[in-house]
């Protein structure tokens, strides 16, 4: 990658033009947690890890003060202790799962594969790198100390990576931070906020995941507020995409949360806008290609009617449509998308893209061009605020 020699204590020029960005991109999207690809059998000398933690003592810190500490464990017999710690603390948990999911197509099947893998190894890994930061997080009031940690703990795995090693975020033992403590001899005043299984891949290739994609977790000038593809430059247009998000976490698991978003109906008694809906003829269920007619009210635009056609169905996970016959002539799509979170409670997330067909927003469009941003924003603030009341009174239903 072109880094000179490293001996951070001598100020280094680095030009970012002369970068190879593919290389850097290559690094940022294939850091992974590490666990069954670990070489435990080839040696990492100190002088690579030193130069890591070099590296990630450039990230910003709070007050610019240097308050990070790195613990370095290559002791085997420190190493054993920690690793049954961290057995104890979870990784007893992690292996039970694995036998329970084995021969399942459960989702976190692999991940509790992996996780168990080192569970039952962390000991046999040639380095276990422990980030720490001076600082308490609950009792310091100085959230910007304990903060500066984080990011550097990152940048540590990104340089290992980047000279064939691999590492595992793992803060399972934190959970037994006093025992943890005792085994390091970590003082009070300072806090362990990872601890990084450091070893060489076996291979270097690794591949990137999907993932959302930044238009679907970004929100421009205030949350909720999302573009497709928004150009900075021009004023903004329908054809950047406009929509808004709107997201609550419900202590319900999936399948209650399902009930109520699965029915066509939902809205209307939360909406000031949506009337009700019923299904096209021949249809009478929710089911991929499915249709229905909704009824709408506006102030401004009178009463109206739309068909819209079930363009994504999962049970429990997600449930989308179009308002029109498919995705690319659609003047609006729809979305509710239900992720299951750690004992069963649920994210709900109810997704709305403007266009890019015509809709009711486009004669008024057309009449002001001048106005399209404002028009555009007003009905951006006038969903939000009808999915928020939907969404509000759908997590009271489902908690009752
Ligand atoms: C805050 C945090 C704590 C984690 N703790 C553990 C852990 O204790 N043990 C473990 O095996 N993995 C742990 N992980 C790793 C995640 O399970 C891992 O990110 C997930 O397997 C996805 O893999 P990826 O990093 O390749 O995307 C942790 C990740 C984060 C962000």
């Amino acid at each position: 990658m072109g880094i000179p020699s490293l001996n951070q204590n001598i100020p280094q020029r680095y030009d970012v033009a002369d970068t190879d960005l593919a290389s850097i991109d290559g690094v940022l999207s294939t850091t992974r947690s590490v666990r069954l690809r670990l070489d435990f059998d080839r040696h990492v000398d100190n002088e690579t890890i030193l130069d890591c933690i070099d590296l990630a003592e450039q990230g910003p810190g709070g007050g610019n003060q240097s308050s990070r500490r790195w613990l370095v464990i290559r002791d085997p017999k420190v190493k054993t202790k920690l690793a049954e710690l961290y057995y104890q603390s979870a990784g007893q948990w992690m292996v039970s799962a694995r036998d329970k999911l084995a021969g399942t197509d459960h989702r976190n099947k692999s991940v509790m594969n992996s996780a168990a893998h080192l569970a039952e190894n962390i000991q046999n890994v040639p380095a276990l790198v422990i980030p720490c930061i001076w600082g308490r997080h609950d009792d310091s009031k100085k959230p910007g100390l304990f903060d500066s940690v984080l990011q550097s703990a990152w940048s540590f795995c990104l340089a290992a990576r980047a000279r064939g090693l691999a590492t595992a975020w793992t803060t399972a033992i934190l959970t037994a931070e006093d025992e943890m403590r005792e085994i390091l001899d970590i003082p009070m005043g300072v806090t362990p906020v990872a601890m990084l299984p450091l070893a060489y891949s076996k291979g270097t290739a690794f591949n990137s995941l999907p993932k959302r994609r930044a238009a679907e977790v970004t929100y421009y000038d205030s949350w909720g507020r999302t573009w497709e593809n928004r150009d900075d430059e021009s004023p903004r247009n329908l054809s950047e995409g406009p929509g808004a998000i709107c997201e609550i976490e419900i202590d319900a698991p999936p399948e209650i949360v399902w009930k109520f978003v699965s029915d066509i109906n939902i809205s209307a008694e939360h909406s000031e806008e949506f009337q009700g809906a019923e299904w096209a003829s021949g249809y009478t269920k929710p089911e991929l290609g499915a249709k229905f007619i909704g009824t709408n009210k506006h102030k401004h635009i009178g009463e109206w009617q739309t068909t819209s056609t079930i363009t994504e169905f999962e049970d429990n996970v997600l449930f989308g449509w179009a308002v029109g016959d498919n995705e690319e002539t659609a003047g609006a799509r729809w979305r509710w998308e239900i992720d299951e979170l750690h004992g069963k409670r649920t994210r709900l997330r109810h997704t709305l893209r403007l266009g890019p067909g015509a809709s009711g927003l486009t004669p008024a469009i057309e009449s002001m061009p001048d106005k399209e941003e404002l028009i555009i924003s007003r009905r951006q603030e006038e969903h939000l605020s009808n999915m928020r009341k939907c969404l509000s009174a759908i997590k009271v239903a489902a908690e009752s």
